[in-house]
């Protein structure tokens, strides 16, 4: 069962409210509900100093859309099994997110001050407190999927994926932030690169964390697998236009950061229109590819297609 709290403290409750109106499809919105009252009982549990408690709130509980979370467990519900299941994985996933931003922010990766619409957690604390904030994230994820009650098995392959997307992600920041590609890489490959890693390991995993919660087969698995790649390329293509086509009080993040910085991305390599091209051919692969998994799987089908005219 997901760690229901009576009455979460009042910023989370603000922040819950921010992000499910402004989430704009139902089954992303309850769902998110859902998470972030989870994570906030989970979080509240913790035994640890203050200080540290109120950075993990302040990284946590801040607004995010809880995408990944949340295709964690319409992955498990696509083939059959119970929300309830997938709920300590959703947590673990969105843990690991909300490091990946911490990190992300920090002045020797993309020094950026602001996130989910208010200062970032170097900002709002001290550097020190956001690198060891976001290091015991990692650590506290895997504590969850550790004393979930799941079957051996279960918690065994939950842990051996989260810790590969894990893996993935951070070579993809490092891809993105300090290069390490061999010289006879393009820059079409290099960017594959860093979007398959910093992004979309984690979107894959989020749908092969469901797939394994809800006891998929391996054709089952494979066309998740196969749904949260292209998702995941496609929403970090996406993030790669917003930040050349929003303003950061509407996305709640700095933008027009990205060329500045040196960054490679489909906007900067191809231009604008080639993007948004890009986009709509992988969010037709990505409908295309839960198609075997029938009806149940249509709430996925929303959300890529949410996922592909998102402005935030
Ligand atoms: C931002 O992810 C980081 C990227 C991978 C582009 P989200 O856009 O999902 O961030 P939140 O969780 O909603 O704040
Ligand atoms: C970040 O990509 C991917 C992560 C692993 C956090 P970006 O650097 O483009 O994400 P934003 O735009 O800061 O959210
Ligand atoms: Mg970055
Ligand atoms: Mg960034
Ligand atoms: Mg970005």
């Amino acid at each position: 069962m997901p760690c229901l709290p009576k009455n979460g403290p009042r910023e989370y409750n603000t922040a819950v409210t921010q992000a499910a109106t402004e989430s704009e499809i139902p089954v992303l919105t309850d769902l998110a509900l859902l998470v972030d009252a989870d994570l906030a009982v989970r979080i509240e549990q913790l035994d640890l100093p203050e200080n540290l408690l109120d950075a993990l709130r302040y990284a946590c509980l801040s607004g995010g859309k809880r995408l990944r979370p949340v295709l964690t467990l319409l992955s498990c519900k696509a083939l059959g099994g119970s929300l309830e299941t997938a709920f300590p994985a959703a947590a673990a996933l969105e843990m690991i997110h909300c490091f990946s931003l911490v990190h992300d922010d920090l002045p020797a990766l993309d020094d950026d001050d602001m996130r989910r619409g208010r200062p970032a957690l170097h900002i709002h604390s001290t550097e020190a407190m956001a690198i060891l904030t976001g290091d015991i994230m990692i650590s506290i994820a895997f504590e969850i999927i550790g004393q979930s009650d799941l079957p051996d098995t279960q918690r065994s392959l939950l842990t051996f994926e989260l810790a590969h997307a894990t893996t993935a992600m951070i070579t993809g920041q490092v891809y993105d932030t300090i290069g390490g590609f061999g010289s006879e890489i393009s820059e079409s490959d290099r960017l594959a690169l860093i979007h398959r890693n910093k992004t979309g390991a984690l979107l894959r995993g989020a749908c092969r964390l469901g797939a394994i919660c809800g006891k998929a087969d391996s054709e089952q698995l494979g066309a998740l697998t196969d749904f949260g790649e292209t998702i995941g390329l496609m929403f970090q293509i996406v993030d790669d236009l917003l930040d050349v086509t929003q303003s950061s009080e509407h996305i709640g993040k700095a933008t027009g950061k990205d060329q500045s910085a040196g960054k490679l991305t489909f906007p900067g390599l191809f231009g604008i229109d080639a993007s948004r091209q890009k986009i709509l051919t992988l969010q037709t692969h990505a409908l295309e590819s839960i198609k075997p998994l029938g009806p149940p799987a249509a709430p996925l089908g929303e959300l890529c297609n949410y996922l592909a005219i998102r402005t935030r």
